[in-house]
C-alpha cells in the first residue's frame, strides 16, 4: 500500500522487519506540515506486547494505546522523516492488525497522523464471492426436528388473512415487519393460530397447505419461533409475490439457552444496531441477549446514582480522563444507554421472546468504572503491581475496600430495577496475577476471614454479589473464572470459554454450563490466514466449518449442558457492517447447534443452506462474509 496523507495530516509509513529473533516495527513519520515540529509525541493503538527500541522512548501506555517520542531533542523541520522504532510480539499479520487514528501531538495542538504505506503481505488472488445458492428443499436455519415437504405452494401475497389467538399477535407482527408487507386480519382468515397446550414453551408445529395455514403453540414464544421459520421460508415467485412451500413442521429446541454476546464497551453500537440484531437472534432462534456494558474501555449503561460512571466512563478522547483505544482516535469517543434506551431494547427482546442478560464485568475489566468513581474505588495506599492481558495495570476491583460493595450495591440496585430477566452476568474474567498483593485493605480482609490467596477475595466478591443477587430473585451468570474462587453456590451458570477443556472443567466443578469456547463461539476471531481477513486469532482462526463441526459440549461431558452462546467482542467491530461481516454466516452454526439434535452431522446440507441465507441477508442489505469455492 502506498499513497499520499490527507492535508493537515502527518504521513506515516509503517514497516516491519525482523532484527534476529526480533519482529522491529519501524514507523516513519514524516513532517508534512509547514511549521516545525519539537518535543512532540506520537500516539497510536497497537494491542500486542511493544517495547521501544533505539531512538524511541515510550512516555505512556494505557491498555492499547501507547505514548511514544524520539529519544533525541530537537524539531523536526518541515518535510523531514523520523523513525521510531518497536519490538512487538506477535508480528502483525493481517490488515486489522495495523494501527489505524494515530495522531501526534506538539504542547496543546494535536495532528492526525495518516497511514499511508505498509510492507504487510496481501493475498496473491481475491476470493471469488459467490452471493447466491440454490436453496435447499428446507432451507431453515435451524434445521427442525421434523420437517415434511409436499406438492405445491401457498399464495400468501394474494390470499393472506389471519384469524390470530392474542397470543401470536406479536410473533405475526414481528413476522410482516420482516417480510415488509401489511398484516391483514379477519374472523375467516385462511392464516390461524392456535394454542396447543400439549406443546413445550418453544415448539410449534406448521402446516402449509394451497388453502392456508395453520400454527400451533403453546405460548408467545412458540409462535415467535413459528414467525421465523416462516420469514425464512417466504420466497418471491416469479412476478415478486411471496408464496410458501406445503408443508407439516414439528419443531421444538435441543437447548433452552441459546445466545448471543454483543460487547458494547470497546465500541459503542448504538440502539438501532441493537435493535437490528435482536431481528437476526429471533430469526435464528437464538434467544438470549447477553450485553457486555461495561469494560476497561468504557462503561455504557446509564446508572441513576453515580452519573460519573457515563460522564466520564462513556468518553474516550484525548481530551477525555478515558485515552483512546482500539483506533478510537483523539476526537471525543463513545456513547451509552440511557435507561430509556434500555427499555427500548428490552421492550423489542420481549417482542421476540429474547430474555435480555446485563453484563457487569467485575473484579478485572473495571478501569472505566475505577476512573469515573476514584474516591470510591481506588486505595491511595495499594502498591500491587499487575498487568492485564489488554495492558491495564489498573483495571480491578478492590475487595478490602467498603467503597467496592457500596459501588456494587447501589448499581447492581438499578440494573436489577431495570431488567426484569432472571440473570445477571458479573463477568468475573481476567483478573490479573499479582492484583491485591500489596494493598492494606486486603491484608486486613485476608487477616479478618483467614483466607491465603487472591482467589478467596475473588470469591469473596462475587459471593456478596450472588447473594445480593439472589435476594433479588436474580442467578448470577459468569465466564468460568468465576467457579475458580470456590465460593459461589452451585446454582451461578458459568460460560465456559477458552476451550472444550474449560467446558468439562466447569461441568466437573458442580456448575452448570453455558458452552461458548473461543474456538468456534467467539465470531471476532478471523476467517482464516488470510491477511485480508480481519479478526482477532490469539485462539486461531475460525471458518464456517470450524463453527459447524465442532461440538459444544464434548462426547464425554458430564454435567448439566445448559446452551451454547456466540460472543461478538468488539475490539475491532467499530461498525454495524463489520458486526455483519464477522457474524454471518458463521453464527448459523451456533443457532444450528443450540436448536437441533443433529448439528454438526451434514456439512454439505449446511453449507447450502448457509449460502442461501447470505444471498437472502445481502438482498435485505445485510452483508456477510460470501462463501467462496474453497469454503
Ligand atoms: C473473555 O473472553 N475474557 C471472556
Amino acid at each position: 500500500m502506498n499513497t499520499s496523507a490527507r492535508p493537515n495530516a502527518l504521513s506515516l509509513r509503517l514497516s516491519q522487519r525482523q532484527s534476529g529473533e526480533q519482529t522491529l516495527l519501524v514507523l516513519a513519520l514524516e513532517n508534512t506540515l509547514a511549521e516545525p515540529l519539537d518535543a512532540w509525541a506520537l500516539h497510536l493503538d497497537l494491542p500486542r506486547p511493544a517495547s521501544a527500541e533505539g531512538n524511541t522512548r515510550q512516555l505512556s501506555r494505557i491498555g492499547s494505546h501507547l505514548e511514544i517520542a524520539p529519544t533525541e531533542t530537537g524539531p523536526l523541520m518541515p518535510g523531514a522523516l523520523c523513525e521510531l522504532h518497536l519490538v512487538i510480539d506477535p508480528p502483525l499479520q493481517r490488515l486489522s492488525d495495523l494501527p489505524t487514528a494515530s495522531y501526534l501531538t506538539f504542547g496543546e495542538r494535536i495532528f492526525e497522523v495518516e497511514l499511508v504505506a505498509h510492507n504487510l503481505p496481501a493475498s496473491s488472488s481475491p476470493r471469488p464471492a459467490l452471493a447466491k445458492a440454490p436453496a435447499p428443499a428446507c432451507p431453515i436455519i435451524p434445521t427442525p426436528a421434523k420437517c415434511q415437504l409436499s406438492a405445491g405452494t401457498f399464495e400468501w401475497e394474494q390470499q393472506a388473512c389471519w384469524q390470530l389467538t392474542a397470543e401470536a399477535e406479536p410473533a405475526i407482527e414481528w413476522l410482516h415487519h420482516m417480510l415488509g408487507t401489511a398484516k391483514n386480519q379477519s374472523h375467516t382468515g385462511n392464516l390461524k393460530t392456535e394454542i396447543d397446550t400439549s406443546l413445550a414453551r418453544e415448539q410449534y408445529q406448521i402446516n402449509v397447505t394451497s388453502e392456508g395455514l395453520v400454527i400451533r403453540a403453546s405460548e408467545a414464544a412458540g409462535f415467535t419461533r413459528a414467525a421465523a421459520s416462516l420469514v425464512q421460508l417466504a420466497e418471491p415467485n416469479s412476478s415478486g409475490a411471496l408464496h410458501l412451500p406445503c408443508l407439516a413442521i414439528d419443531d421444538s429446541p435441543l437447548h433452552d439457552y441459546r445466545g448471543l454476546m454483543l460487547d458494547c464497551a470497546r465500541h459503542f453500537h448504538p440502539v438501532a444496531v441493537i435493535l437490528d440484531l435482536l431481528d437476526w437472534m429471533a430469526l435464528y432462534k437464538l434467544n438470549h441477549f447477553h450485553w457486555h456494558l461495561t469494560d476497561d474501555e468504557a462503561w455504557r449503561l446509564e446508572i441513576l446514582a453515580f452519573p460519573e460512571l457515563t460522564d466520564t466512563g462513556a468518553w474516550r478522547g484525548q481530551r477525555e480522563q478515558l485515552p483512546p483505544q482500539l483506533g478510537s482516535g483523539h476526537r471525543r469517543y463513545g456513547g451509552y444507554y440511557s435507561q430509556a434506551d434500555v427499555k427500548v431494547v428490552l421492550a423489542a427482546a420481549s417482542l421476540r421472546n429474547i430474555t435480555v442478560i446485563p453484563e457487569i464485568d467485575i473484579p478485572g475489566h473495571s478501569r472505566a468504572a475505577i476512573q469515573s468513581l476514584p474516591q470510591l474505588l481506588q486505595e491511595p495506599a495499594d502498591a500491587s503491581q499487575y498487568l492485564s492481558v489488554q495492558f491495564f495495570d489498573d483495571n480491578v476491583l478492590n475487595p478490602g475496600l467498603a467503597g467496592t460493595y457500596h459501588f456494587l450495591d447501589t448499581v447492581l440496585a438499578e440494573v436489577c430495577e431495570l431488567f426484569p430477566g432472571s440473570l445477571v452476568h458479573m463477568g468475573a474474567d481476567e483478573v490479573p496475577k499479582g492484583v491485591w498483593q500489596n494493598s492494606p485493605a486486603c491484608r486486613l480482609l485476608m487477616e479478618r476471614e483467614a483466607y491465603t490467596q487472591a482467589l478467596d477475595l475473588q470469591g469473596h466478591l462475587l459471593r456478596h454479589v450472588q447473594n445480593f443477587l439472589s435476594a433479588r430473585g436474580r442467578t448470577l451468570v459468569g465466564w468460568e473464572e468465576a467457579a475458580h474462587g470456590e465460593k459461589l453456590k452451585h446454582c451461578a451458570l458459568i460460560c465456559a470459554w477458552t476451550g472444550n477443556d474449560a467446558v468439562a472443567a466447569t461441568a466437573a466443578a458442580g456448575y452448570p454450563v453455558i458452552s461458548c469456547p473461543a474456538p468456534w463461539a467467539y465470531l471476532d476471531l478471523a476467517w482464516d490466514n488470510s491477511p485480508e481477513e480481519p479478526g482477532l486469532y490469539w485462539a486461531g482462526t475460525a471458518d464456517l466449518k470450524a463453527c459447524y463441526t465442532q461440538p459444544p459440549f464434548p462426547e464425554n461431558f458430564e454435567g448439566e449442558p445448559v446452551g451454547v452462546q456466540a460472543n461478538l467482542w468488539s475490539e475491532l467491530l467499530c461498525s454495524q457492517s463489520r458486526i455483519e461481516y464477522m457474524m454471518f454466516p458463521r453464527v448459523f452454526a451456533t443457532a444450528e447447534w443450540g436448536w437441533s439434535n443433529n448439528a454438526g452431522s451434514d456439512w454439505g446440507n449446511f453449507r447450502a443452506r448457509a449460502a442461501h441465507h447470505l444471498g437472502w441477508l445481502a438482498n435485505r442489505g445485510v452483508h456477510g462474509r460470501m462463501l467462496s469455492e474453497l469454503d
